[in-house]
């Protein structure tokens, strides 16, 4: 017996309506801020991602789904959205139509991560990107969108957590406090941040082991360290949050797990749940990767949050969700004559858009009512030998258990009311 490999799961039927209330909310949010929907490929040149996300990040390291097709071409399943819509966004010469453009998708990502709770190996996105503009005024609006996301899902008890990790103009001094103040500690790091101080600093603050975190509670602060153009940013984007209303912590260890990312950082979290694969999603500002992937210098900030994790915080709250419409009329007939007659009823239903479904095999009444039931028919039309020769139908409410004699038009004209 085959299983779904490790880290993905099947989306039942009874866990649709939960995609389906995320997939309208959605929707709806886009619609209103004016964001538009893109897809891109599953899979892109492996190039595009280690420039963009990193080398030295332990997506590139260690998580990416990469293999050479028969082509011989390098390419790997995308393991995030943001780089394939700047890779869109250049291609298609978007810089041509009004900036900022507004982006978004729903899309399945790849990462060869450890499977636990909220954290899968195929696990989709809502992400959504605004292109072309550095206006701090873009960053609170893509932080506000998040935040009514979870607010509109019905979602209560998070924390927003902001940060800003500076420029390429400044972000090397910063980095430069940082070693000093980690090579000091040297010998109190773990085996990854000993080998991070080396390659990529910046990632010792992302460092989720006991022994170093108190180390990163001290280190010095990228805030601290902004030039003056990121500190205004940074006080802009801070003030636009607060005519917004909303509510923001100040994380100077958030600097998130992807290399792109410059002056805003933020995630939003579930109050009192720490840990990775706890953060309900999470964004911001990416200035260099457009000009890191290839093209001319563009600015951009975004944001993704994982659609199961939303789903996983939905049911623990005990969101309550709209169901999915019910199904509809049941056909059911006693005899093979009846059976072509409800044959051509059914077509007939669905030809005037009314959903049927046609009792299978040849089950007694009785098993053929249970069927209905099971699969939540809110009506039944039944043909037997006495409907046949009479020309007639039983039109049965199997919410209510009655039922009645009728013509199969006037159920056809009951059925569209
Ligand atoms: P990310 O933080 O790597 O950012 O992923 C965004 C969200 O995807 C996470 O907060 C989480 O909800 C979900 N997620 C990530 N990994 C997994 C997993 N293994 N299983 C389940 N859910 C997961 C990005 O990917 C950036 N592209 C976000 C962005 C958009 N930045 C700017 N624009």
């Amino acid at each position: 017996m085959y299983q779904a490999p490790r880290g993905t799961s099947d989306i039942l039927p009874h866990d649709q309506a939960y995609w389906r209330y995320i997939e309208e909310t959605v929707a709806d949010i886009c619609r209103l801020y004016g964001y538009q929907r893109i897809d891109t490929p599953v899979f892109e040149d492996s190039g595009l991602f280690v420039r963009s996300i990193g080398e030295d990040t332990d997506i590139v390291e260690k998580e990416m789904y990469s293999f050479n097709d028969h082509g011989g071409d390098l390419l790997t399943l995308r393991p995030e959205g943001t780089a394939p819509v700047c890779r869109a966004y250049l291609e298609h010469g978007m810089h041509n139509l009004p900036q900022p453009v507004r982006l978004y998708y729903i899309t399945p990502i790849f990462r060869y991560e450890r499977p636990q709770a909220g954290r899968f190996r195929q696990h989709w996105q809502f992400g959504f990107e605004g292109l072309g503009s550095s206006d701090p005024a873009l960053d609170a609006e893509v932080i506000e969108m998040a935040c009514v996301l979870y607010r509109r899902l019905g979602l209560r008890d998070t924390v927003l957590k902001l940060n800003s990790i500076g420029c390429r103009n400044c972000r090397p001094q910063y980095l430069k406090c940082l070693e000093e103040y980690y090579s000091k500690k040297i010998d109190l790091l773990c085996p990854d941040c000993k080998r991070r101080l080396e390659r990529n600093t910046l990632r010792l603050l992302d460092c989720k082991q006991e022994s170093c975190m108190p180390l990163t509670e001290q280190a010095p602060k990228s805030s601290d360290s902004l030039c003056a153009e990121c500190q205004d940013h940074f006080d802009f984007l801070k003030k636009y949050l607060v005519i917004f209303d909303l509510e923001f912590d100040l994380d100077h260890r958030l600097v998130r797990g992807l290399d792109y990312y410059t002056r805003t950082v933020f995630e939003i979290q579930p109050l009192g749940e720490k840990g990775a694969q706890t953060t309900l999603g999470g964004g911001g500002r990416y200035d260099d990767l457009m000009e890191e992937i290839g093209g001319r210098p563009t600015p951009g900030v975004g944001f993704a949050t994982g659609i199961e994790r939303m789903i996983l915080n939905i049911k623990r709250q005990g969101i309550v969700v709209p169901p999915l419409p019910q199904p509809t009329t049941f056909v059911a007939f006693l005899g093979q004559e009846a059976k072509d007659k409800a044959v051509g009823y059914v077509a007939q239903m669905r030809r005037e858009g009314i959903g049927a479904i046609l009792a299978s095999g040849n089950r007694s009444l009785k098993a053929q009512l249970r069927h209905a039931n099971a699969l939540g028919a809110t009506s039944a039309i039944i043909i037997g030998e006495d409907e046949l020769r009479d020309g007639m139908i039983v039109w049965r409410d199997m919410t209510r258990s009655e039922q009645q004699r009728l013509s199969f038009e006037d159920a056809l004209k009951r059925l569209k009311k």
